[in-house]
């Protein structure tokens, strides 16, 4: 019955080869298989098979920023506010560890790196110290969601138990996994990853709202009464977290999403800019920035779009919960993807051989109606980690880290 339900899914999609091998595997890996047709969504590939059309964007115009000087200027009135906010349990955190960190060079989920010179430190511990800052000053334990994906949740969870959730609070941290998404050659044609395997990788961060309902955990959201929701990349170790200034900042304000930017170091870097679209607040991805995006000037000869955001929001709950039934845009993103080939063997591609399918979390910001780009200073909070060396790698974040007065 469902082996005819893979089948005609499949018929749909047009990739009837993932079961070439079908009547050759045993029943338990038949089941999978059928089990992994019926569960993935397969409908991302027509976006290829119809022919790759961009996504039409609205009219783009520059937008303002809380800068340093109106921040400082508000410094304690937004704190208190902030910390009053995390006082009354309205405060929670999401960690956004779902993706791949294969830029790296490691299996292990990126949060496992050891950038320790003289004994370990770990990327996670960092976000964990950090974010013991603000309980302490607070007083208070706030809830942190970690987003995992199928690839990496086991090590996830064994790290952060071995590690004793570097002295967090276990009760206040919550693992939930993301969606995953198919992999397709340029043709449409979903890659295998195994005979029995479809290959798949992490769906974007941009489905971790919808991936906290699924597990449940919007509704433990309403249990606490959390109102706002500070969400994060892994790969930035000076990440504050529950920032008390840019909280009460954004609610001074009264914006239902906060961004926290920073001028970006060149009109390379890659960073997505915040801007107005159609008159409503956006960002463009690095990749989606055109050379006149990148080199317009204000009236001043300044970058009109030099404000680059470190993946650090600050969401109104009860938005997100009216914006989540809209479908955000998919992207196509070109990658190396590991495969089968059609002897048999696994393939680890020396270069992009396909694409994958992502909704971005920045795209959410379009959907809300007022947002407010926070300044921060970059020496002291974006230490991003990409690369093993150079721009945003663990060289350049260690030295960072050592101009904070992190013992390495
Ligand atoms: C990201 C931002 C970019 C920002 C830059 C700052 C997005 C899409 N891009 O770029 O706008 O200027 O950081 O450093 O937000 N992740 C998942 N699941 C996935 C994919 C990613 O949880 O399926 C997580 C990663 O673990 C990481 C974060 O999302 O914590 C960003 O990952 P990545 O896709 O690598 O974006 P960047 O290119 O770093």
């Amino acid at each position: 019955m469902n082996l005819q339900k893979a089948q005609e899914k499949l018929k749909e999609f047009g990739q009837e080869h993932v079961l070439k091998y079908y009547d050759e595997l045993s029943d338990d890996r038949k089941k999978s298989l059928v089990a992994q047709v019926l569960d993935t969504d397969l409908s991302v590939t027509k976006k290829v098979t119809n022919g790759i059309t961009e996504d039409k964007r609205g009219v783009i115009s520059p937008i303002k920023a809380m800068t340093l000087d109106e921040i400082n200027e508000n410094y304690d009135d937004f704190t208190e506010e902030g910390l009053s906010a995390i006082r009354a349990g309205k405060v929670g955190a999401v960690l956004l560890a779902g993706g791949m960190g294969t830029r790296l060079g490691s299996d292990n989920p990126k949060g496992m790196y050891d950038i320790g010179i003289t004994k370990p430190v770990y990327i996670f511990e960092r976000i964990i110290r950090n974010l013991l800052d603000v309980v302490d000053a607070s007083g208070t334990w706030i809830h942190l969601f970690i987003m995992t994906s199928d690839k990496n949740h086991d090590a996830t969870t064994s790290f952060f138990e071995e590690q004793k959730y570097f002295t967090y609070n276990p009760e206040y941290i919550h693992f939930f996994k993301q969606d995953m998404a198919p992999a397709a050659t340029y043709e449409g044609l979903v890659y295998m990853e195994d005979k029995d395997k479809i290959a798949t990788s992490p769906n974007g961060n941009g489905g971790w709202f919808s991936s906290m309902q699924n597990a449940g955990l919007v509704d433990l959201i309403h249990e606490k009464g959390i109102e706002w929701i500070n969400v994060f990349a892994v790969d930035n170790v000076l990440q504050r977290i529950a920032d008390p200034c840019f909280i009460g900042a954004t609610i001074k304000r009264n914006c239902t999403v906060g961004a926290k930017v920073v001028r970006k170091a060149d009109p390379d870097e890659k960073v997505g800019v915040m801007c107005l679209e159609d008159g409503r607040p956006s960002i463009v991805e690095y990749y989606e920035q055109t050379e006149e995006l990148r080199n317009t000037k204000d009236e001043n000869g300044d970058p009109a779009y030099n404000f680059g955001v470190i993946l650090n929001y600050l969401f109104h709950e009860k938005e997100l919960e009216d914006i989540c039934n809209n479908e955000l845009p998919l992207h196509i993103v070109e990658k190396k993807i590991p495969y089968m080939n059609d002897n048999g063997e696994f393939i680890k591609p020396e270069e992009p051989n396909g694409y994958k399918f992502e909704t971005l979390i920045l795209d959410m910001i379009h959907m809300l109606d007022t947002c407010l780009p926070f300044e921060v200073v970059r020496n002291k909070e974006f230490a991003p980690i990409k690369n093993k060396t150079g721009v945003d790698s663990i060289e350049s974040a260690r030295k960072l880290l050592e101009e904070n007065g992190v013992e390495l």
